[in-house]
């Protein structure tokens, strides 16, 4: 057996769950039992918040407890048991109060490690183990892993599978997939990661005729629910002389956009005949190619670790608004919209400027009023599970996307899920639903969660 967890939260991770299995199961009964304090609003009104640093400290800062807590803004872990199936993988939330619960409930210290039973050095050490039930419960819906049951239930041979009360359970927690349509204006990153949910669902992704790097999509069938995807090489506004790759003859947003985007928006437009239900956006990677390339191309030496200077960052920044505002023009200001964090390439030390393009980034969406996707932050450093330089494989970190992805598609249709729990599934929607409703009832407190 082997732990799936690297580099970072490492050390906090064995910490926490070396603690004796019966010290983490009070400590996670006495999360759930911990008391919810709902502080009425300021003005009375019955959008309370929970005050910071008020006596109820289980409470994440700044959250409406009652329906607005984002798992994957808080600290945690991935989590995965590599004998286990993948799309068990999960995103482990620390909620507030996890050490000091633990200190009062047990009165030993976390370096108080038992010693190794089967050896006589007596020295500290920590049995592998899951993270108790109950730590996983609050952990957010797997809802990759559904996705896939219902796949496998549905394709068995067994007649009565189909109506067995597991598959009913399914198909009623899912419906609210139907009719469903998410854009991802990406790079190739995203584009293999919604490749994956399709292939655990036994599909493949359609490329355009106009090419690879163009626009893809996969159509799910058992919902109607299409991911897809409308390749960005850059912000750049023009295909310049030394663009890099010959065969791509078209560059710009722009043109992009009536080449290659607009030929999709049937299949991209949902329901309410105007936008997709959710779009994620990113484009980074190309960037900062596209700012190595064009000083080398003048016979400087590319040095891919400079610091990107003042101009490229303004230049990126009013790019990255133009094309989000191109987004909301064509289908609507109130569209939900999400930018991804940067996913890093495995040659980091030598490309790690892009992070300078991750907080512009970050600053533009801000300021746009999008939230962060924050996929990229929490993968920082897998390079164990990339397919090559730049692209995460299939696997855990694959199921991870798909879950927040979902988390966030299941928001815009009014669904409400609180450290786990589905506390309202959104009905058979068939009918129009107005994504941008359900977006809104918790985008102002899950713009202020910052990840920290
Ligand atoms: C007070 O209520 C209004 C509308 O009812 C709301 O927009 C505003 O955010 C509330 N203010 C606070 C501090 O809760
Ligand atoms: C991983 O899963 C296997 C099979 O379910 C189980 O026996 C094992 O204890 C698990 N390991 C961890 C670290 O949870
Ligand atoms: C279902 O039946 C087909 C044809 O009878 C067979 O080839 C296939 O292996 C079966 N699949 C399962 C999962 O039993
Ligand atoms: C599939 O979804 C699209 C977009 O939401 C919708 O326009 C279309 O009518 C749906 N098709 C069926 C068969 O329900
Ligand atoms: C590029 O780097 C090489 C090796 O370090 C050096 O010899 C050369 O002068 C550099 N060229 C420029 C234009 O800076
Ligand atoms: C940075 O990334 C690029 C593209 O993947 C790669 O060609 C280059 O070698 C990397 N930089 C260095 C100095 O390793
Ligand atoms: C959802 O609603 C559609 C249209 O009313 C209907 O055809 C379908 O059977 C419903 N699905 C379920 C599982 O209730």
């Amino acid at each position: 057996m082997k732990w799936a967890i690297q580099a970072r939260s490492f050390v906090a991770v064995v910490g926490l769950i070396g603690i004796s299995s019966l010290a983490s199961l009070l400590l996670v009964f006495y999360i759930h039992r911990y008391p919810v304090t709902i502080l009425p609003g300021a003005n009375g009104s019955d959008e309370s918040i929970v005050r910071e640093g008020s006596a109820a400290k289980g409470p994440i800062k700044g959250a409406r407890l009652d329906i607005c807590e984002n798992p994957y803004l808080q600290p945690g872990f991935v989590w995965y048991n590599d004998t286990q199936e993948e799309t068990q993988t999960s995103w482990v939330p620390f909620y507030p109060n996890l050490l000091e619960q633990s200190y009062a409930l047990t009165k030993v210290e976390p370096t108080d490690e038992p010693a190794d039973p089967t050896t006589s050095d007596g020295d500290p050490y920590f049995p592998t183990e899951s993270p108790p039930e109950e730590l996983l419960d609050v952990a957010p819906h797997q809802w990759m892993q559904d996705m896939v049951r219902h796949y496998q239930l549905s394709n068995a041979n067994e007649s009565q599978l189909c109506h067995s009360p597991e598959f009913r359970e399914l198909e009623e927690r899912l419906l609210w997939l139907r009719n469903r349509r998410v854009l991802i204006v990406s790079d190739s990153v995203d584009r293999y990661q919604s490749e994956y949910i399709c292939n655990r669902l036994g599909l493949g992704l359609t490329h355009s005729k106009k090419g690879r790097q163009t626009a893809a999509w996969c159509h799910i069938p058992a919902w109607n629910l299409t991911l897809m995807n409308w390749h960005i090489a850059s912000v750049s506004p023009t295909r310049p002389s030394w663009w890099w790759i010959e065969e791509m003859a078209v560059v710009s947003v722009e043109e992009r956009w009536t080449e290659y985007y607009l030929p999709t928006l049937s299949d991209t437009i949902g329901m309410n005949g105007k936008s997709p239900d959710l779009i994620l956006f990113h484009t980074g990677l190309w960037d900062h190619t596209y700012f190595i390339k064009g000083p080398e191309a003048r016979g400087q030496n590319a040095t891919w670790s400079r610091s990107l200077n003042w101009r490229e960052l303004r230049f990126y920044m009013q790019r990255l608004r133009m094309v989000i505002t191109m987004l909301r023009t064509q289908f609507g200001d109130d569209v939900p919209i999400m930018c991804r964090s940067v996913t890093l390439k495995k040659s980091l030390f030598s490309n790690v400027s892009i992070l300078n393009l991750d907080r512009a980034a970050r600053f533009v969406c801000n300021e746009l009023d999008i939230e962060i996707m924050e996929f990229g932050e929490i993968i920082t450093g897998y390079f164990e599970f990339y397919k090559d330089m730049v692209h995460i494989d299939r696997g855990p970190l694959s199921v991870l996307w798909a879950n927040m992805i979902f988390f966030n598609l299941f928001r815009t249709q009014g669904g409400v899920e609180v450290r786990g729990e589905l506390r309202k599934i959104p009905s058979n929607s068939t009918k129009v639903v107005n994504a941008a409703e359900g977006w809104n009832t918790c985008h102002n407190y899950f713009m202020n969660a910052k990840h920290y």
